[in-house]
């Protein structure tokens, strides 16, 4: 954090009073250098903070009673300060409060409620200080509050992303006394949006159908979006907000956000009676509490909130950067990935020293980098019904343990990747007959199963050592540069009755805890090891899981049609790199497409894959050896670069991607027709084959070529009339790229 500087004399005198409450004693105000101060700017007269990224703004106030409002927020405005209430006061409302908590006239969704060891419900925060400075690189304003009876004190903390317009906000709640105090809600943060009617666009679906961009009005009252079962396949962590009736893909405003939370997590939608609309969000506090101990702290997650000028495909862009730069882990977020093979549509269970190796020669044929042996692989696994829990190689499948396997890998030139599902339990295997108090379970209640079955209460202390020893020594031991980190069923009797009531209902929040900490302590012990998390497909998408694992599975759907739609639909909040995407064979899908179809629709993201590979021709073979050569030399577009969406499948048949590099010299369009008939005409699609491409240097002569032919073009023409495309048939699709000439 950086040095200190007060920012005006006259501030001093009007925050003179305040001080008298602050519990620290002494206002602390922070001004690291002069670009943090350039973005965080204290004004006087009301007391006000501004942080001003690239293209927006937002704006705190101190009332003359104390209280932290909310100005504005949005993009960069002149009416800054109109949306404030009187800096005079807030007649004792929540509705404009930085955090709005309960106590007072609760008008606003609270972001924060607790109960006292009293019984007193009702919190009275006041200002207490504030601090200007730097975390990892980036400014941040830290405010504090201060309960004017209870010895509890809030600091609200907003780190900044100027170049990406994005907020990061979190809270630590403090306990400075003895009694303890129920947390109820603590949530990451809320924002107030300018007066306006807005439509929220949220990713639903269902397993095989995750991430389906859907558009709803938000009118007076609230709309939440939530997860119960600590995973979800029905929502994933990522939202945007644009006024009602604004469709635009590329302008217009749009406030975005995320939860950085893999549990339960939610957010609120809330147009109060002052027609302001108000987000927040961060843990879900559903069938949960936090006991704040005498003289402890407790830390929310982070909530992003960003502003996009440019549209939805601005607010992905943003959020992609953010995704890739910030939160992934380095360095692998600033690399291509390697292109991998996964064997669970060629073997399923079925797995053994001789089949893996068979097809591990025609992977490393056709090009594939990391061979990734999936389920069965482990103790008593040859189908859903047992072995989970029992994570030694199956002597029966391989008697001489993985490490010949291993080898016949690496001799081939490939890394060796391999499935685990830490988290779960069958309940016929050893661990469980060893353990069967370690499993989610509720007394007198049936302990449902899901694929067979249970849930390891990751909250135990046991079964994160347990889970850490294991995984630590298979890493340690084997030659393991991957790990597929499965988790295949939702939670139900979250019980854990061997520990005091309170601790009980801390179980969801603990669960995630210790599972980032098994994730952390394993990426600090084997930092070369790349982790994919998967959830039965992307029934675990979030930023959260994303600072610990380097990209997703995304859906256990591999149909190229409906692929099409899970991608677009994924590209709203998470980035191509973190996309993972396997070509597989017509018996996984409803629809027989041509191979490269298949090959187009995966390479648009992070290209695998996933057949049985002894079913392909020689023919289809040498197409898959010459589009994995492709891919490998495009792939630092697509994984690295910005993604601009062209065409939607949701409103027509046609759908179209563009990647660039972040300097703009190369980029890569891909173009897609589904069918062609009648559902296009119900669709009312046009088929027009311009696509006007974005993201160019308008100045420069590109040379496009690919599947259309080779010509020059300018940037500027490119991005004002675009180029032809034309698609033909049922499942058709084109692959076109740009450099521009030196
Ligand atoms: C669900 C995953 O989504 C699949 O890819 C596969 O790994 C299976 N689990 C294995 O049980």
């Amino acid at each position: 954090m950086g040095t200190c500087q007060q920012s005006s004399q006259e501030g001093v005198r009007g925050l003179i009073r305040l001080i008298a409450l602050s519990w620290c004693g002494a206002l602390i105000c922070v001004v690291a250098d002069s670009v943090t101060a350039e973005v965080i700017r204290v004004d006087q007269g009301p007391t006000r903070w501004t942080i001003s990224t690239q293209h927006s703004t937002y704006q705190v106030i101190l009332t003359g009673d104390g209280d932290l409002v909310q100005g504005y927020f949005g993009p960069m405005s002149g009416e800054r300060l109109l949306e404030a209430p009187s800096h005079r006061g807030t007649g004792g409302s929540n509705s404009f409060r930085e955090v709005p908590y309960r106590g007072g006239f609760v008008d606003a969704t609270p972001a924060l409620e607790v109960i006292f060891h009293d019984h007193t419900r009702e919190l009275e925060l006041k200002h207490g200080g504030h601090e200007i400075g730097e975390l990892e690189g980036y400014p941040f304003l830290r405010l504090d509050m201060t309960d004017i009876h209870y010895p509890f004190r809030l600091s609200e903390y907003i780190r900044v992303i100027p170049e990406l317009d994005i907020y990061e906000k979190w809270m630590v709640l403090r306990n400075v006394g003895s009694e303890s105090i129920q947390v109820e809600r603590a949530y990451s943060g809320s924002v107030l949006l300018p007066r306006d009617s807005y439509d929220l666009i949220h990713l639903s679906g269902d397993w095989g159908r995750e991430f389906f961009p859907r558009r709803t009005r938000l009118t007076s009252g609230l709309k939440s979006i939530y997860v119960r079962g600590v995973r979800s396949h029905q929502h994933a962590s990522f939202f945007m907000v644009r006024p009602t009736g604004d469709v635009a893909e590329d302008f217009g405003p749009v406030w975005f956000g995320a939860v950085d939370w893999s549990g339960n997590w939610r957010f609120d939608c809330d147009v109060n009676r002052f027609e302001r609309t108000q987000i927040t969000g961060g843990i879900n506090f559903w069938d949960t509490h936090w006991v704040l101990k005498g003289h402890s702290e407790f830390k929310t997650p982070k909530m992003v909130f960003g502003v996009s000028t440019d549209g939805s495909n601005g607010a992905s862009r943003r959020m992609h950067r953010y995704i890739l730069d910030h939160v992934m882990p380095k360095p692998f977020s600033q690399q291509v990935s390697k292109l991998l093979y996964n064997s669970w549509y060629a073997t399923t269970f079925n797995v053994n020293e001789k089949d893996q190796v068979a097809l591990a020669r025609v992977a490393r044929d056709i090009g594939v980098e990391l061979f990734v042996m999936d389920d069965g692989w482990f103790k008593g696994r040859n189908n859903d019904r047992a072995g989970l829990g029992d994570w030694t190689p199956d002597k029966t499948k391989f008697p001489n343990g993985l490490g010949p396997l291993i080898q016949e890998i690496s001799a081939l030139g490939m890394e060796f990747g391999i499935w685990v599902e830490p988290e779960m339990v069958n309940p016929n295997s050893d661990l469980y007959r060893a353990h069967p108090e370690w499993v989610l379970r509720t007394p007198h209640r049936t302990a449902h199963e899901g694929r067979h079955q249970l849930v390891l209460n990751f909250a135990r202390e046991d079964v994160k050592d347990y889970t850490l020893q294991w995984m630590d020594e298979l890493l340690s031991k084997n030659n393991i540069k991957f790990i597929k980190w499965d988790m295949n069923r939702y939670i139900s009797e979250a019980g854990w009755s061997d520990v005091e009531p309170m601790k009980q209902r801390e179980l969801r929040i603990r669960y995630v805890q210790n599972l980032y900490e098994v994730l952390r302590t394993l990426r600090r012990k084997h930092p070369d090891v790349v982790f994919e998390c998967c959830s039965g497909g992307g029934g675990r998408a979030n930023a959260g899981i994303l600072g610990l694992t380097d990209q997703i599975w995304t859906s256990d759907n591999t149909d190229p049609g409906d692929r099409l739609h899970i991608q677009y639909g994924f590209s709203y909040g998470f980035p191509a790199k973190a996309m993972v995407n396997w070509v597989t064979d017509a018996e996984w899908h409803q629809k027989t497409t041509s191979l490269t179809f298949r090959f187009h629709v995966a390479m648009a993201g992070n290209l695998g894959v996933g057949n049985d590979l002894h079913k392909w021709t020689e023919e289809d073979k040498s197409t898959a050896k010459e589009l994995i050569r492709l891919y490998k030399s495009i792939r630092h577009i697509i994984q690295l670069g910005d993604q601009y969406r062209l065409r939607d499948p949701f409103r027509e048949n046609r759908m179209a991607v563009q990647f660039v590099t972040r300097d703009g010299s190369e980029s890569v369009v891909f173009a897609f027709q589904t069918l062609e008939t009648l559902p296009m005409a119900a669709k009312g699609s046009s088929s027009s084959d311009r696509l006007v491409l974005r993201g160019l240097n308008p100045d420069r002569m590109y040379v496009v070529q690919g599947d259309i032919p080779r010509k020059e073009v300018p940037g500027d023409v490119l991005m004002a009339s675009g180029i032809l495309v034309p698609l033909q048939g049922n499942y058709a699709s084109k692959l076109i790229f740009l450099r521009h000439q030196q």
